[in-house]
């Protein structure tokens, strides 16, 4: 496999992506600005210029709350998009590597969710992925799914930078304590991209790996939990103070599973993945913060 078209190259995957899957061959790596995903003349222009044996797709439609009153623009970005790219790769006997979330669950469930859990999302986003899965799994025959969760890292908009960035900003605030999923630094998902795409070269029997997988970090935690790792991690000295909060005072705007915790084993059985816990995963991503002195939320660089 020589030729990999990356779609949403500046996001907080995507940047990753466009960094880790070099090696494997000729990464042509699109940024909104060069391939917006909904339009359909120039995603079907460019795959058939390119013919990428495998796209990786990690353009979507991610604000949470916001897609409760976007839920078309939701829809066109991770559902109708998604389609396309799999209608393209169809046609080309090509690979789709897509993402989607734990947010396509429910929350009820005790115990981790597994890939054959059934869906039943709580929210405009989680029902757009969802849409976007099944779209997919219809349109292509080669197609891995992997769901993830929590993602965070040293730049892009998520959760450890906006807790650096509050953390620089008050000396004391507030975070959701009764939600529990499984923080997850892109950089893993990334070098797990690039393993299996490297797996897939002399993977004979397409069908047989074509599915949906959960790639998440393991372990779990709650939002609140992760928040007091990343002031431990990263500003030991100086940590505001954390209080928890029930979802119900936190009020968000999109309604969010209480579990969205994802078991690994089918990744873990099928190419032999093993995630590292999320503290572990955590001091790696604070480790590499201190070594190339990422530029801090709220701090001068
Ligand atoms: N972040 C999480 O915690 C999380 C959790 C579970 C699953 N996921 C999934 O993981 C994947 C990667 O997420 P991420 O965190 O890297 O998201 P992200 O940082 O928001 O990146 C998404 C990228 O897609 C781009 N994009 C949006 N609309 C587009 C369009 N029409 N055409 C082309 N590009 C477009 C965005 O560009 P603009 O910035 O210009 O809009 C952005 O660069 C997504 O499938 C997401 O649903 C993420």
């Amino acid at each position: 496999m020589n030729s990999i078209l990356l779609t949403g190259a500046d996001g907080q995957l995507g940047w990753e992506l466009a960094r880790t899957l070099g090696p494997l061959g000729e990464v042509h790596a699109c940024a909104r600005t060069h391939l917006d995903v909904t339009n359909a003349d120039a995603v079907r222009e460019v795959v058939a210029r390119l013919k990428p044996d495998v796209i990786v797709n990690a353009a979507a439609y991610t604000a949470v709350d916001r897609a409760e009153s976007e839920e078309v623009s939701a829809m066109l970005v991770n559902a109708r998009a998604p389609r396309l790219l799999a209608e393209e790769a169809e046609k080309l006997g090509a690979w789709l590597l897509h993402y989607s979330t734990d947010y396509v669950f429910d929350g009820a469930k005790r115990a981790a969710y597994r890939e054959d859990d059934e869906p039943n999302p709580l929210s405009a986003y989680g029902r757009s992925k969802l849409a976007g899965e099944q779209a997919i799994v219809a349109a292509a025959s080669r197609h891995l799914i992997f769901r993830v969760s929590w993602l965070y890292g040293n730049h892009g908009n998520n959760f450890l930078r906006s807790m650096l960035e509050l953390g620089a900003a008050r000396d004391a605030f507030g975070v959701v304590a009764d939600q529990q999923g499984a923080p997850t630094w892109h950089r893993l998902v990334a070098e797990a991209t690039a393993i299996v795409i490297g797996q897939l070269r002399s993977a004979a029997h397409p069908r047989s790996v074509s599915g949906i997988y959960h790639l998440t970090c393991s372990g779990h935690a709650s939002w609140f939990d992760f928040a007091q790792a990343i002031f431990d991690a990263y500003e030991p000295s100086r940590r505001p103070t954390l209080m928890p909060l029930t979802t119900e005072q936190y009020a968000a705007t999109a309604q969010r599973p209480r579990n969205s915790v994802l078991a690994n084993d089918k990744i873990r059985a099928k190419f032999g993945i093993v995630m590292p816990s999320w503290r572990d995963a955590l001091a790696l991503c604070a480790n590499e913060a201190r070594a190339f002195a990422v530029p801090r939320p709220g701090r001068r660089a």
